[in-house]
């Protein structure tokens, strides 16, 4: 073991609206204190070098990889993840058109997903389908396909516009 993983590092941070206080491993990353640590497992490891989505979470009110965050990194900050989203009912609309629209199929992607749906259409205005996918191109999916996923973001973009229901 090296001596950065050997290390440890105070952070005090708030996770879904909790104060959290913490000595982390210096070279622990934000994924793994999320899931290992608080049982936070929503946000899933996948590729662990940036590149799926899987693991977004959000951090200070933007979209973040969660294996490319180091716990130390998130002293001081405001962090949400799937679940926090969802006991405020921030994404209800979104999980109930995933559903609707069967923009899930075995539900890996799916936290992810709805993170960087939310940002999205949390930033106001209504995105376009273009807008959708681009915003959407860093989370992979490998069973559902995109279509059913655009299709529900922008039926709650939409809906959240007073212009269709989602
Ligand atoms: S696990 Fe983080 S981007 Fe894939
Ligand atoms: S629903 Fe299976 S990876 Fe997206």
């Amino acid at each position: 073991m090296t001596e950065m993983f050997r290390d440890k590092v105070d952070v005090a941070l708030t996770v879904n609206g909790e104060p959290v206080e913490a000595r982390v491993p210096a070279g622990q990353h934000m994924i793994d204190f999320l899931r290992l640590d608080l049982g936070l497992t929503g946000a899933h490891a996948s590729c662990e070098h940036g590149v799926c989505g899987a693991c977004t979470i959000r951090v200070d009110g933007v979209s973040v990889r969660g294996c490319l965050m180091l716990a130390a990194q998130a002293d001081g900050a405001e962090v949400w993840t799937v679940e926090g989203l969802t006991d405020t009912a921030a994404i209800t609309d979104l999980q109930d058109a995933f559903v609707a629209r069967n923009a899930l199929q075995c539900g890996f992607c799916t936290p992810g997903m709805l993170v960087a749906a939310e940002e999205l259409l949390s930033a106001g205005g209504t995105p376009s389908r273009a807008e959708i996918r681009e915003h959407l191109s860093g989370n992979y999916c490998r069973c559902t396909g995109y279509e059913a996923i655009v299709d529900a973001v922008e039926s709650v973009a939409k809906a959240r516009a007073g212009k269709g229901d989602a």
